[in-house]
């Protein structure tokens, strides 16, 4: 058997539509991306979306917008991927590196705490595998640490920003808010990559609700970042409509209608896409919870209260035991040769060549080195067969055996 780790999932109806879009005569940006933005507002409950090409451009151009720059200090988490970094650098300011709580995943917010200085201006944190950070803690402390940077959008917020990287969390629910809402981010960046729970091939959304004038003109100065600042679109352009002007030399990082339109087809299945990985995932902790039990492994758990909390099951990440955790690699090895892709999330960021070259140290974020060492992610996607699932546990469990532990 052969078992990826996260094919995409694309249907007919997905088919249909991209072919659509090819005949009509428009393919990049215009009323396919309108209908994606009105969709994810209201199915997230949002007032505001616009759709980028990365997570890197969304952050990046999230950032640009705040005038965060030289000399200004964003939080993140050492557990991520380079994208929540490298955009900070991109605005030429320092990312501040915390690490993660000692039994969770995500960054620990007393960490967070203990590195504010004046110069902070924003935290991007990560909800990884789709669980929802202690959003209420963050808020807390963001409340007592007043910011403004001159610029509109801070003289509403006055406080530290925050910009929730939510690669893998599209509608994860924190205590019956959707991971959309001002209660939660002030900004929350969402992936569609391939991946995802839900995909374009590529491409990003970012999320915000202040009230109307303001979402009005953050949406038009994110078109601008990611439009060459050129003063006009290319729909509005046509129409004997040409003259446009630059105003600052910059990137293009629009989403085009053809992945808009495979979205559009993809949400209509997304609930059901949510039920199915729930299914993979209570399928696997049947079997594992035996092997947690022997402190084998650890499990993917709850940490923040489970109260009207719920993830997005974009991961299972399993934790070896101590014992095992030099047999990491070799696990993975011997699993791919069985036919079962796994992964690993994520090489800590101070482990990485440029964060390494940037003074960065590991030894200041043991417990994402902990994580590190100790995960592996299993495969989970949408309508995996039972019996596929049963084959990556089948082959875990013989290979734990061979082991001897
Ligand atoms: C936490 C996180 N942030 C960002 C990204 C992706 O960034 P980009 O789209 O710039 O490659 C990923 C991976 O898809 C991720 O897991």
């Amino acid at each position: 058997m052969k078992i990826p780790f996260s094919p995409p999932y694309i249907w007919e109806e997905e088919i249909e539509a991209v072919t659509e879009v090819l005949k009509s005569g428009w393919i990049t940006t215009w009323p396919k991306n309108q209908e994606f933005e009105k969709k994810i507002c209201n199915f997230i409950w949002c007032e505001k979306v616009n759709l980028v090409s990365s997570a890197t451009a969304g952050l990046e151009t999230t950032m640009r917008i705040l005038w965060i720059w030289e000399w200004d200090e964003v939080i993140i988490p050492a557990y991520t991927y380079t994208a929540t970094a490298s955009s900070i650098i991109h605005v030429w300011a320092k990312p501040i590196i915390v690490d993660i709580e000692k039994k969770g995943f995500n960054i620990s917010i007393e960490e967070i705490e203990e590195h504010i200085t004046n110069k902070t201006k924003a935290i991007i944190p990560v909800d990884f595998w789709g669980y929802p950070i202690n959003y209420d803690k963050l808020n807390d402390l963001v409340k007592k640490y007043p910011r403004k940077n001159w610029n509109k959008i801070y003289d509403n917020i006055w406080r530290i920003v925050i910009i929730s990287d939510s690669a893998h969390s599209f509608w994860a629910i924190y205590k019956w808010k959707k991971l959309w809402s001002k209660w939660l981010a002030d900004f929350t960046v969402y992936s569609f990559h391939a991946v995802k729970n839900l995909t374009t091939a590529e491409w990003w959304a970012i999320a915000y609700n202040f009230w109307k004038e303001l979402n009005e003109y953050i949406y038009k100065q994110i078109k601008l970042w990611t439009l060459h600042w050129q003063t006009k679109d290319a729909f509005t352009k046509t129409n004997w409509n040409w003259e446009y002007d630059i105003i600052f030399p910059w990137y293009k990082a629009n989403m085009t209608d053809i992945q808009a339109a495979i979205w559009i087809e993809q949400l209509k299945k997304y609930p059901n896409i949510l039920q199915q990985r729930e299914k993979i995932y209570n399928l696997y902790n049947e079997w594992f919870k035996k092997l947690e039990k022997k402190w084998i492994i650890e499990l993917p758990k709850w940490i923040n209260g489970k109260e009207n909390t719920k993830w997005s099951f974009h991961l299972y990440p399993i934790l070896l035991s101590e014992k095992l955790k030099n047999k990491r690699n070799k696990i993975i090895e011997e699993l791919q040769e069985r036919g079962v892709s796994t992964n690993v999330h994520f090489k800590p960021l101070p482990l990485l060549t440029t964060y390494k070259n940037l003074w960065y140290k590991i030894e200041d974020v043991l417990n994402s080195l902990d994580k590190f060492e100790r995960e592996i992610s299993l495969p989970i996607w949408p309508w995996m067969k039972k019996e596929e699932v049963e084959y990556v546990i089948y082959n875990f469990l013989k290979l734990i055996g061979n082991l001897n532990v």
